[in-house]
């Protein structure tokens, strides 16, 4: 599945490392040790703040598009027993690998895609911030999440918000005992890198996951809304 090309290697001397860091090029702003920190595109380090609320001791954790590895390297330091962290992008993956690797933080990084997200088993928690609303095939990546998670799956991803909708389906008017007829429209939008994708309702985002879940809305998140998943006891 990995095809690592770039060496990934311990730099030992500080100055080396700065160096190292700030000839990459950063999406996300990462805290490291020695009060170092990336230079990333967006504040990504606000949504610490919000992790800081869920438990990760002795947790396993997946993190799905993890980009350089922030929140994965944030759960592992938070006590998870174990992290993988996935991403499609290579060069991401490499950054990842070498923060853990120079911060001595213990996650398993691998290039992957949400969809083969499965492949890699079942995991306490499951992080998955910005990427559904990024994915082409939103009702698989959502599937996806919920078939790796044991317990929590901690989102952030757009949503289609009707007020009022007129359809031209002529079974509009049909009943659904899960989704209200509102909850049934979803949106399609175009994405600045990814193309055309689909922003589903909390309805039908809740109806994926199915009666085994408890959604819960947190409102705004730094780019989409915030919204956790918990098995029922
Ligand atoms: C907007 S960034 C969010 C990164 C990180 N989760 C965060 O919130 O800081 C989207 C990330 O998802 C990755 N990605 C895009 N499509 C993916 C896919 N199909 N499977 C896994 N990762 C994907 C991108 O490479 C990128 O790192």
């Amino acid at each position: 599945m990995d095809s690592q090309d770039k060496k990934i290697f311990k730099i030992e001397n500080l100055e080396e490392y700065k160096k190292w860091i700030s000839q990459q090029n950063w999406y996300q702003t990462i805290h490291l040790k020695n009060g170092l920190i990336t230079k990333g595109k967006l504040n990504t380090h606000s949504r610490i703040q919000w992790f800081d609320r869920f438990n990760f001791l002795d947790k396993t954790v997946l993190d799905i598009g993890c980009n350089s590895g922030q929140y994965s390297m944030y759960a592992k330091k938070s006590g998870a027993s174990s992290v993988t962290g996935l991403d499609v992008n290579k060069n991401r993956i490499y950054q990842a690998k070498m923060l853990a690797l120079n911060e001595d933080i213990d996650v398993n990084f691998h290039i992957a895609g949400i969809d083969q997200a499965k492949s890699f088993g079942k995991f306490d928690i499951v992080i998955c911030i910005a990427v559904v609303t990024e994915v082409e095939n939103v009702l698989m990546a959502l599937r996806s999440i919920r078939d790796t998670t044991n317990k929590t799956a901690i989102l952030e991803m757009d949503l289609a918000r009707p007020l009022i909708y007129a359809s031209s389906n002529k079974d509009w008017w049909k009943k659904d005992s899960k989704v209200s007829r509102l909850g049934r429209v979803a949106e399609m939008h175009r994405h600045k890198h990814a193309g055309w994708v689909i922003h589903p309702s909390l309805e039908m985002v809740l109806e994926i996951f199915g009666d085994d879940f408890e959604l819960s809305f947190l409102g705004k998140g730094l780019r989409y809304h915030k919204i956790v998943l918990s098995r029922k006891q």
